[in-house]
């Protein structure tokens, strides 16, 4: 495995690669979901090509840029052990410089839910995925539904901006117990590790309700946020895969996302129906 830490020494070692480039863009601290997505675009792929970035963009003022889990050492390992072929961990100065040219999220979809509750958010994401893809230049690109909104964005822009790269979602990777997992998990005491797995159950609530043939929202939402009701809801949102608000659950084609927040770490979670 070569790590490479410039830009665009990495653009030129791939230019001269051939075959297939599969590509995961992480933020590190790596769990077994990162690790999932690493072995589809290993099963896929020529080249398998991680990049470990803490974006600063991506998050707002007063968010947890400084304090989110870097873990270099351990990082490196779980790639080498995964057949990692180049991991890329560029630093912020070689990333941005100032006054740049900006990739906006599109305002209705990009700011409903999580971009509602942080607003700039998914213009960040936008923004490091375009530039990851431009030195990268993948043939499939790795992303978790876990960030469904994320996912559906980065979809709308490989379409919009006319890009050649193919996005592949993947099912959420969670714990014996349930709970999604993420890197933020680290940040939580036992008492708000057990409160996060209301999440969970109130995720498993809506689905029998619909098992059950109950498929009114407001009568899911209203039962999801009484099981939720130990944590601080940011928002309970069910739509349709395309994004849009729907009265009525559509058997294979609805997703129920969930933002809460367990003493202070943001988690999300969510299901397809
Ligand atoms: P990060 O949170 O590190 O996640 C990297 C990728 O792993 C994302 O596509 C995310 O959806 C996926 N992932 C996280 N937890 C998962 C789980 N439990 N099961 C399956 N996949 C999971 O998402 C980001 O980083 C950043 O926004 C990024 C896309 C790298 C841009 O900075």
């Amino acid at each position: 495995m070569r790590v490479v830490n410039s830009p665009l020494a990495l653009q030129k070692l791939l230019e001269e690669e051939q075959g297939s480039i599969g590509f995961v863009p992480t933020m590190g601290a790596l769990h077994l979901g990162h690790r999932t997505l690493i072995s589809a675009a290993k099963n896929a792929n020529d080249i398998v090509v991680v990049s470990i970035f803490v974006n600063p963009t991506q998050f707002l003022e007063g968010e947890d840029l400084d304090a989110y889990p870097r873990k270099e050492e351990a990082d490196k390992k779980v790639c080498e052990l995964s057949g990692v072929d180049y991991l890329f961990y560029p630093t912020v100065a070689s990333m941005y410089g100032t006054d740049e040219v900006s990739l906006n999220a599109p305002n209705i979809r990009g700011y409903i839910m999580e971009g509602t509750s942080r607003p700039g958010h998914f213009s960040g994401v936008l923004t490091v995925v375009n530039k990851l893809f431009n030195i990268v230049n993948p043939t499939r690109a790795y992303f978790g539904k876990k960030d469904a909104q994320q996912v559906m964005l980065i979809e709308a822009m490989v379409t919009n901006l006319f890009m050649n790269v193919e996005i592949v979602a993947m099912d959420t990777v969670r714990e014996k117990d349930g709970l999604a997992m993420s890197s933020r998990n680290a940040y939580m005491n036992e008492q708000e590790r057990t409160e996060a797995l209301y999440i969970v159950k109130s995720l498993r609530v809506a689905t029998q309700m619909v098992m059950k043939g109950a498929l009114d929202i407001a009568k899911i939402k209203d039962e999801m946020l009484h099981v939720l009701k130990p944590l601080e809801v940011v928002y309970v949102t069910i739509v349709n895969r395309s994004f849009e608000p729907i009265d009525k659950v559509e058997i294979g084609n609805t997703i129920i996302l969930i933002e809460a927040i367990s003493g202070t770490t943001r988690l999300l979670d969510n299901i397809w129906i």
